[in-house]
């Protein structure tokens, strides 16, 4: 039988997954896939850690040296994280020729240009399922399931820390304060959670996968992002007067103005199967011209969930002769002549806050009409203090350009201020 040697660097919550899955299911992969895989090194700071799980003391190497030079080690797992030695000991695995699975989203979105030119010098592989949504195989669906087709668009909920926390805002009624809290507790949400809150990991992503969806490097740069912490009660209660939940949605879509790529909390209308996932799961609704519509659902993160997506790169590879590469050029920069579409069409809800006097909302429809937006749905509501209304405005689809200009207009009104505007999926 064939035998594969693995080394994994980085023993934390991902990597413990990763050696757990390996060490129980290694009798069924030999049934199964005809493969014997061995962990033969491990590299951790904390031997200790390492000891914990069973690992045996001569398999825990010093330094990433003794790891490269290794020759059982075929395979290198990767689940350091971050950009520093995390890049440098993949690229000493790849220039030893070693074949290497990361969980690293950061990693390959900002290198994976440089990780795949040492990749193919040293005829090794390089495959990052688990660096995107977790369990879920969205990789593996765009390179092999819907590879027939030209994708036209991907919506996904990526990042279960943001979905955590909206879900608990809008069925618990909790602050955004108090649910990040909880989606700290519970282990979801980092002591610093900017990377989740403010979309960074959605964007790293959204930029791996419109890259593979779209056969093209679609770098971070051209990626448009906005974070949740903005997110209020106010814009929830909203949403549910209005048949919308709150989520912070990617979206990547193939346009005849160019590829658009985004990253914001968005309304989404109650029946979009979307709107089903809650709490920490994760999901990708892809369109391709053939297939139509296909959605993805799981786990995005955990130990094992992220486990099962490395595990199932490392037998992609045992049992492939040959190395699967991307379909791109895979350069630091979009190759020349591939456009981004900045001014994305989409619909818009607005909340504005007028004076309650004869004549502001005409003022505020004239505006709206003479940038070309068209109105889909109206709701006022007339506070008791000093004469003020709410007026929120949904609109049917519209450009960027166009709610930018229209918002300036209002507010340059005296009587009126836009105090939210957000995107709307129906
Ligand atoms: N922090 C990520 C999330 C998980 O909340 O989805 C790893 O990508």
């Amino acid at each position: 039988m064939k035998k594969v040697g693995l080394a994994i660097l980085g023993l934390g919550v991902v990597g413990g997954g990763t050696y757990h899955i390996l060490t129980e299911h290694r009798e069924f992969y030999q049934k199964t896939q005809g493969v014997d895989i061995s962990v033969e090194n491990v590299l951790e700071i904390n031997r200790e850690r390492a000891l914990a799980l069973g690992i045996p003391e001569e398999k825990i190497a010093s330094n990433i040296a003794e790891v490269v030079t290794n020759p059982d080690v075929n395979i290198v797992v990767e689940v350091i994280g971050g950009v520093g030695v995390a890049r440098e000991f993949v690229l000493a695995a790849l220039n030893a020729g070693k074949t290497v699975v990361t969980s690293n989203k950061e990693l390959v979105c900002k290198y994976s240009h440089e990780l795949e030119h040492a990749a193919k010098a040293h005829n090794a592989g390089l495959y990052f399922e688990a660096s995107c949504v977790g369990g879920v195989p969205i990789i593996r669906t765009l390179l092999d399931g819907v590879q027939a087709n030209h994708i036209t668009s991907m919506m996904g909920i990526i990042n279960g820390t943001t979905n955590y926390i909206l879900t608990k805002m809008s069925n618990g009624g909790e602050s955004y304060e108090s649910a990040l809290k909880e989606a700290q507790r519970l282990g979801y949400a980092e002591a610093d959670p900017t990377s989740d809150v403010e979309g960074y990991d959605a964007a790293y992503k959204l930029s791996i996968l419109s890259s593979l969806a779209f056969h093209t490097k679609v770098p971070l740069s051209e990626v448009s992002r906005e974070g949740i912490s903005s997110v209020t009660q106010e814009d929830i209660a909203d949403g549910k007067k209005l048949g919308y939940c709150i989520k912070l949605l990617a979206i990547g879509k193939q346009t005849k103005d160019g590829i658009e790529v985004r990253v914001h909390p968005t309304f989404v209308k109650a029946d979009h199967p979307l709107a089903a996932v809650n709490d920490s799961f994760n999901a990708v609704y892809i369109t391709g011209d053939s297939v139509d519509d296909v959605m993805l659902y799981g786990r995005g993160a955990g130990a094992l969930p992220t486990g099962s997506a490395i595990v199932s790169d490392v037998i992609f590879a045992a049992t492939h002769a040959e190395n699967k590469y991307s379909t791109f050029k895979n350069e630091e920069k979009a190759e020349k002549g591939v456009k981004f579409a900045k001014d994305y069409r989409s619909a818009y809800y607005l909340r504005i806050s007028a004076t309650d006097k004869t004549g502001v909302f005409a003022k505020i429809t004239s505006i709206l009409g003479s940038n070309n937006i068209s109105l889909d749905e109206v709701l006022q509501k007339v506070s008791d203090e000093n004469d003020r209304a709410t007026i929120t405005l949904v609109t049917h689809e519209t450009h960027e350009t166009a709610i930018h200009n229209a918002v300036s207009k209002i507010n340059a009104l005296e009587v009126a201020s836009v105090e939210r505007v957000l995107r709307v999926v129906s």
